[in-house]
């Protein structure tokens, strides 16, 4: 039941279809001129898409709650609980806090430099090949390694993580295909019989499965150990995967922006947070109601589907001037919600910057400006914005 106030979207303006997910700067555009929030009854899903209106569901966590399911498919539906996002406090608070030390600066301090020799490495071939696909030089292998310092599971090649990263996405997202659900298995399979034995005697990882992590706050039964630590394994590749080529895709679109930060390194971490901002990784997180709740002038009724559009509220002209341009001098950095906000807030945030800084760091060193080689292409999900192929030609920086 709607009041008169809220919008009934037409089936055209589901954000899940297929043109809406390619080309959706234009389509939030037209979302928020529909109001904060809007009904699609297709779906029977209430998008919220400005920056006051996701900010607000993010929030009121008490109203808007995870613990009924924070991807598109309910935790009654699908059987299936994550325990950090599909929680509320008080669980949500054990479980975060069982690990949350691990991301303080102390930790970031000691993985930085191992994060930095792993782009070297990296980088050396793919600055000699002058022409490289971004996706398979950097997208995929900097997370994929980085993973493995923050938890102790050995890295599985990167094509493999990669397809599994991105099958985690996709089944919490709406009708995803089988062979999605398929690779999952298969992942948590290698996870137990080969991830798990491989981990080194002091590591996150094991921390978490022998001993519950910190203050032994994760549950010894069940499998609520296994399932936080395979949490924090996969959230954090197809994610930094997306902003690394999002990231190189802008500056190769605003090459002046490139030239101001390549003669000012200290704009890097703003560079990450507007890259964060401009095109986001995460398209969407779902919350729902408990009870009627009285939302910005509109009626969400009880036990609803509340649907926030991450990259919608970062591109609103309210709170973002010029907010379709990238402009890495221009803004309050971290006024973004790529990474949520309150007491969901990305937990991997610090990681997911500082490899993206190291990144960022180590090619303006290297190289001038960064031309498109190709025709860039998108990935299919439905809630990772990401590219499968981004051909691009990395020109050298001359050397003093
Ligand atoms: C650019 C990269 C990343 C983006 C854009 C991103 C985005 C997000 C967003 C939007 C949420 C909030 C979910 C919600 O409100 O329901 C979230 C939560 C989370 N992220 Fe990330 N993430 C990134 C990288 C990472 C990394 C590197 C890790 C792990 C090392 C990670 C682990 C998590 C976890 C465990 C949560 C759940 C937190 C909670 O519910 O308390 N993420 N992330």
């Amino acid at each position: 039941m709607t009041t008169a106030s809220a919008l009934e979207l037409p089936a055209a303006m589901d954000p899940f279809r297929p043109e809406n997910l390619a080309d959706p700067y234009p389509f939030y555009e037209r979302l928020r001129a529909c109001g904060p929030v809007a009904h699609l009854p297709g779906r029977d899903t209430w998008f919220v898409s400005t920056y006051a209106s996701v900010s607000q569901v993010l929030r009121n966590y008490r109203e808007f709650v995870s613990g009924l399911g924070s991807s598109y498919h309910r935790v009654s539906e699908s059987g299936f609980r994550f325990p950090f996002i599909d929680n509320d406090p008080p669980e949500h608070t054990r479980i975060r806090r069982s690990v949350q030390r691990h991301f303080g600066k102390g930790p970031m301090a000691e993985l930085r430099p191992m994060v930095r020799a792993d782009i070297e490495r990296l980088a050396a071939p793919a600055l000699a090949a002058g022409t490289v696909d971004v996706v398979e030089a950097f997208s995929r292998t900097i997370p994929n390694l980085t993973i493995r310092h923050v938890t102790g599971i050995p890295a599985p090649d990167a094509r493999t993580m990669a397809g599994w990263a991105d099958a985690a996405f996709h089944v919490v997202g709406p009708e995803p295909d089988p062979e999605y659900v398929a690779l999952i298995m298969e992942s948590l399979e290698w996870l137990s019989t080969e991830g798990l034995p491989a981990m080194p005697a002091h590591c996150l990882g094991r921390l978490m499965m022998e001993q519950g992590g910190d203050d032994g706050l994760l549950a010894a039964e069940g499998s609520e150990r296994l399932f936080a630590l395979a949490s924090i394994w996969v959230a954090g590749v197809d994610t930094t995967n997306s902003l690394i080529s999002n990231m190189i895709r802008a500056f190769t679109l605003f090459p002046e922006q490139w030239q101001l930060l390549r003669e000012d390194r200290s704009l890097i971490p703003a560079a990450v947070e507007e890259a964060l901002r401009w095109d986001s990784p995460v398209r969407v997180f779902m919350r729902r109601t408990v009870d009627e709740v009285e939302f910005q002038g509109v009626t969400i009724p009880a036990d609803a589907d509340v649907c926030a559009l991450f990259p919608s509220a970062n591109r609103d002209p309210e709170v973002f001037e010029r907010a379709d341009e990238f402009d890495i001098t221009l803004r309050r950095p971290t006024a973004h919600v790529a990474f949520g906000a309150s007491i969901h807030l990305c937990l991997g945030a610090p990681v997911a910057r500082l490899e993206a800084a190291e990144l960022l760091a180590h090619l303006a060193d290297n190289v001038e400006r960064f031309e498109q080689a190709g025709e860039p292409v998108r990935g299919v999900s439905r809630v990772v914005r990401n590219f499968s192929s981004l051909p691009t030609r990395l020109v050298p920086a001359a050397r003093a």
